[in-house]
């Protein structure tokens, strides 16, 4: 494999920042500085060292999965069927768990790695990486609803919810939206449709940061990421 995908999978950075400790000439392959960001390694066979340091190699794998309605998102449930029971037994042996979580009741993106730092940083409040959702909606979503999302509605614990970015699709007694929020609380779409006395009848979400999930991917089919959608998630804005 290519040395920066290497180090950018081991946590190194992102192949840009790798791919510039690289031209600094402190990385090694068996003793011999590389500099070459497509210089070929076998890392199963030789040794990679930073600043003399050697970097342990453990494959990361990272998968978009279409979540269909029924399944947990967990990795063990004595009762239902998880996210994790959905993988071939190839992708299944890395140990993978899903990137937070979408309710049993919710379809669509829901990212499975068994990268740590990768998850952490999806998932951390710091980085504000949205979300975004389809959903059907029981009553007449209004652009007094568009203006509340924006401002921050209140949910039914009291939190107070960040600027979200509603768009209506189509608006009656059954309405369609699409909405962004930029944070994950407990059955927050659905709460904040509630604290404007509406109910989310289906959810799905398709995109996060700005990865959209791949629209050939049936209900229940993953893929793994390509090395830019992987990029494009851990972009730091
Ligand atoms: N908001 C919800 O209410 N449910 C989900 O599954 C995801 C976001």
């Amino acid at each position: 494999m290519r040395i920066d995908k290497l180090l950018a999978n081991m946590g190194y950075g992102t192949r840009k920042e790798v791919k510039k400790v690289l031209k600094t000439g402190i990385v090694q392959i068996d003793g011999e500085p590389v500099k070459d960001a497509k210089a070929q390694v076998k890392p199963e066979e030789q040794v990679v060292t930073i600043h003399g340091d050697v970097v342990h190699y453990q494959p990361y794998i990272y998968l978009m999965l279409n979540k269909p309605k029924g399944v947990i998102s967990a990795t063990e449930d004595e009762e239902h069927e998880t996210v994790i029971d959905l993988l071939a037994y190839e992708h299944a042996l890395f140990q993978p768990f899903p990137v937070g979580r979408l309710d049993k009741d919710t379809e669509g993106f829901l990212l499975i790695t068994n990268d740590g730092k990768f998850s952490h940083a999806l998932m951390s409040p710091k980085r504000h990486v949205t979300k975004t959702y389809v959903a059907v909606i029981k009553g007449e979503v209004t652009d007094e609803d568009i203006v509340a999302f924006n401002e921050g509605v209140v949910l039914d614990d009291g939190y107070l919810t960040k600027p979200a970015h509603l768009k209506i699709l189509s608006q009656a007694a059954i309405s369609e939206i699409e909405l962004t929020i930029t944070e994950g609380k407990y059955h927050q779409v659905k709460r904040m449709f509630e604290a404007v006395g509406k109910k989310v009848t289906e959810l799905k979400r398709k995109a996060i940061g700005a990865l959209e999930l791949d629209s050939t991917l049936k209900l229940g089919e993953y893929r793994e990421l390509s090395e830019e959608e992987y990029e494009l998630l851990m972009e730091r804005d």
